[in-house]
């Protein structure tokens, strides 16, 4: 049950000076100085356009010194840190902010821990085609024991932004573009993250963000504009956040975006209508990172004053890096432009998170022993291991190319195929290169006969040595995450210029990917007879790839996002709606003239060493949801898991429907031949959607019903539904 602190939080706020007040809300980092003159921003900024090197920026990085802040902490001008993350630093400011501050209120660190602290598991994408909240629960547990041993009490994670667009660089840290699975993975994270009480010591806050449709950022530029209709919000984008919030998450976190004009950070709609007074968060909300400051930017307030009056009247409480309420909330109060009871209320949420995580009794959560001896425990390892191999999915896999037979020898190509710091892909601020492990690390302590071309060199001599060539391409973890959005998401000239000297020299060539987005990849597609799709896989990279290679593991991931056949198709996603004209052959239907209308490999598309077949679909109606129930066989020879993918298409409704909507889904172990039942449940009030006025209308009439391994090929069933309840359901 959940503690009551009111008395304690309505005490302590009595004894605090407004400007202890204010100091509460701030979150800052620390600050970079040292022996360059230009900010690091600028710096950052000149290494970005080709002004210093990489090697010179890092130089430079390696002379600056960190700043604390400590004078403001002494002072009670700070209530919270971003990014830091090792247990001495932690005690060592906990210390001044118990000791040293009048009131000895606790601090609360935040920190970015996105898939995994140390132990790297794979990126959210990735791990999302596992389709396995057990699993997703599990990599959330292992980093929030690392994390919390770290000093760690909350994170800025998960993210579940539906996102459609593989042209949005942040594609990669959430979990694709479905509304349901977003929500499945946030719950699923928000548990593991938070465990079964918040105040344990191995326990961190989760912070979900970004509310709200970050991912529907116009052409998937990131922070760009969000222009979307009320029923689109609502059915596609809220539910994810929602979920999160009723399974308990603590923190919240505005996006960037602006949604139909105004910056989520002033959305008082988003953050106090919605947010608090429809779905009863009680917890804390987090700006991001300067995003009160840029109201200013986005054309919305006068100027860094205006925006943090108007950021903390819509509901952001603490200020993540802007330092726009420490330096004019006391005056926004002192002139009666903010009452303080909106100052108090923020101040309030501050404080009952940090009476929730038990840093009141317990400030220093820790210590050095503690941390050194949680990091990359066996067990936590084996997690990433069982993560990777799950997300990996196979895309293709003509002749049975693969699994490879022992005793193949390889020929291995690209650059990723031995760069352990490239395994982990974006936000893995933890990791370490020498903790990874890459293809040529696993092939060679596994004794495989292989031999390595970083960039193609003795092409010739290795391919005529090998049995089977291997191509690591793909994206750097750089080129997804935040601020890297891409216009043309094809393979770089260089990489199809290796795949196509590999396939000329008549070997099979397998293609490796690693990246953080779907790519448009029709001609590899077209040239090689094998693809395996491990994204940016962690820790274990190697390991996992050798292992589906070889067949010790039976690849199982299924794709959480659609893969385009080109970029100009993006956004390209499933649940689109059918149109008056659908693509055909006829000229005036609704398509490319120069590419196709339909994706390279739908979505929940991955195949296996096995092959499934669905049979005898039977749909049954009882009080509050549809059974759905199918025969699935294991056709092949091999043992595998197949996920079971059930969608709907409701095909009269008084606004359009998609043409598939995920609905349910789980999954599935199977011995060769053997036979399962599958059993899903539609709970009615999922099959509801908003009309013209906003009203929800639970769908009645003729329901289509798809099942299957991907959303393209499925059996299908129908059945008529009649008046359900009419609750809302959002
Ligand atoms: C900016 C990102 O948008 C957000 O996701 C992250 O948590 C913060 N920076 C803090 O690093």
């Amino acid at each position: 049950m959940k503690k009551d602190y009111e008395k304690q939080i309505r005490e302590l706020c009595g004894k605090m000076t407004l400007e202890e007040k204010v100091g509460q809300l701030q979150q800052c980092g620390p600050s970079l100085v040292g022996a360059f003159e230009v900010s690091f921003e600028e710096l950052l900024d000149m290494m970005f356009d080709g002004r210093i090197s990489k090697e010179e920026f890092e130089k430079l990085m390696g002379t600056a010194e960190q700043d604390f802040h400590e004078e403001d902490l002494r002072a009670g001008k700070v209530g919270s840190y971003n990014g830091i993350g090792d247990a001495a630093t932690i005690n060592r400011l906990q210390k001044i902010a118990v000791e040293e501050t009048r009131l000895g209120i606790p601090l609360l660190f935040g920190y970015d821990v996105i898939h995994g602290f140390r132990t790297v598991t794979p990126i959210p994408l990735a791990e999302s085609c596992a389709w396995d909240q057990e699993l997703w629960e599990r990599t959330a547990r292992v980093a929030a024991e690392e994390a919390t041993a770290a000093g760690v009490h909350m994170t800025f994670a998960p993210m579940v932004d539906v996102a459609k667009d593989a042209r949005w660089g942040r594609i990669s840290e959430g979990a694709g573009e479905d509304v349901l699975l977003n929500s499945a993975y946030g719950v699923a994270k928000v548990k593991g993250f938070q465990g079964e009480d918040l105040a344990k010591e191995n326990s961190m806050a989760a912070c979900v963000k970004h509310l709200a449709a970050y991912g529907a950022a116009e052409a998937g530029r990131d922070y760009n504009r969000v222009d979307l209709s009320m029923q689109r919000l609502w059915e596609e984008y809220l539910p994810p956040y929602k979920a999160c919030i009723d399974a308990g998450a603590r923190a919240v976190m505005p996006a960037f975006n602006d949604i139909n004009g105004v910056p989520c950070s002033v959305n008082a709609w988003l953050l106090r209508d919605i947010l608090r007074r429809k779905w009863g968060f009680d917890g804390l909300v987090v700006s991001d990172s300067n995003a009160i400051a840029e109201c200013v930017c986005h054309g919305i307030a006068e100027d860094k004053k205006d925006a943090a009056r108007q950021a903390i009247l819509a509901g952001i409480e603490m200020d993540m890096s802007s330092n726009s309420y420490t330096a004019h909330l006391r005056e926004l109060i002192e002139r009666g432009e903010v009452a303080e009871s909106v100052l108090d209320e923020a101040v309030a949420d501050v404080l009952r998170i940090k009476y929730e995580l038990g840093l009141f009794e317990h400030p220093y959560q820790t210590n050095e022993t503690r941390e050194q001896n949680t990091m990359l425990k066996l067990e936590y390892r084996a997690v990433a291991l069982e993560a990777a191999e799950k997300s990996i999915v196979l895309l293709k896999n003509e002749d049975r190319v693969l699994p490879l037979k022992p005793g193949t020898k390889l020929g291995i190509f690209g650059t990723l195929a031995a760069d352990r710091g490239q395994m982990t892909g974006a936000w893995a601020i933890g990791a370490r290169p020498e903790d990874c492990i890459s293809i040529v690390d696993a092939l060679e302590a596994n004794n495989v006969h292989y031999q390595y071309s970083a960039d193609g060199t003795d092409l010739s001599k290795i391919a005529s040595m090998s049995d089977v060539l291997i191509a690591a391409i793909g994206e750097t973890k750089e080129e997804s995450g935040e601020a890297a959005s891409r216009a043309d998401i094809t393979l770089k000239p260089k990489d199809m210029e290796l795949v196509r000297a590999l396939c000329a020299t008549g070997k099979p060539v397998v293609a490796v990917l690693f990246n953080g987005r779907p790519l448009a990849i029709p001609e590899l597609d077209q040239t090689v007879p094998a693809i395996v799709e491990a994204w940016h896989p962690g820790l274990y990279a190697g390991s996992a790839i050798m292992h589906v290679l070889y067949g010790i593991t039976n690849p199982s991931g299924k794709l959480t996002t659609t893969f385009p056949a080109s970029a100009g198709q993006c956004p390209m996603y499933y649940a689109h709606t059918n149109t008056g004209r659908p693509g055909g052959k006829s000229k005036f239907t609704s398509k490319y003239l120069d590419a196709p209308v339909e994706p390279l490999y739908p979505f929940g598309y991955g195949l296996s060493y096995t092959t499934y077949a669905y049979e005898n679909l039977a749909l049954e109606k009882d009080e509050d949801g549809l059974w759905v129930r199918v025969q699935v066989r294991n056709t092949g020879k091999r043992a595998g898991e197949e996920i079971v993918q059930c969608y709907v298409q409701m095909p009269c409704a008084k606004r359009v429907r998609p043409v598939r909507e995920l609905k349910a889904f789980t999954k599935t172990a199977l011995e060769p031949g053997e036979t399962k039942q599958a059993e899903l449940k539609i709970a009615y009030d999922s099959l509801g959607y908003y009309d013209w006025e906003m009203n929800w209308i639970p769908y009645e009439g003729n329901l289509k019903v798809f099942v299957g391994g991907n959303v393209r090929d499925t059996i299908s069933a129908e059945v008529i539904l009649g008046s359900m309840s009419s609750e809302m359901c959002e």
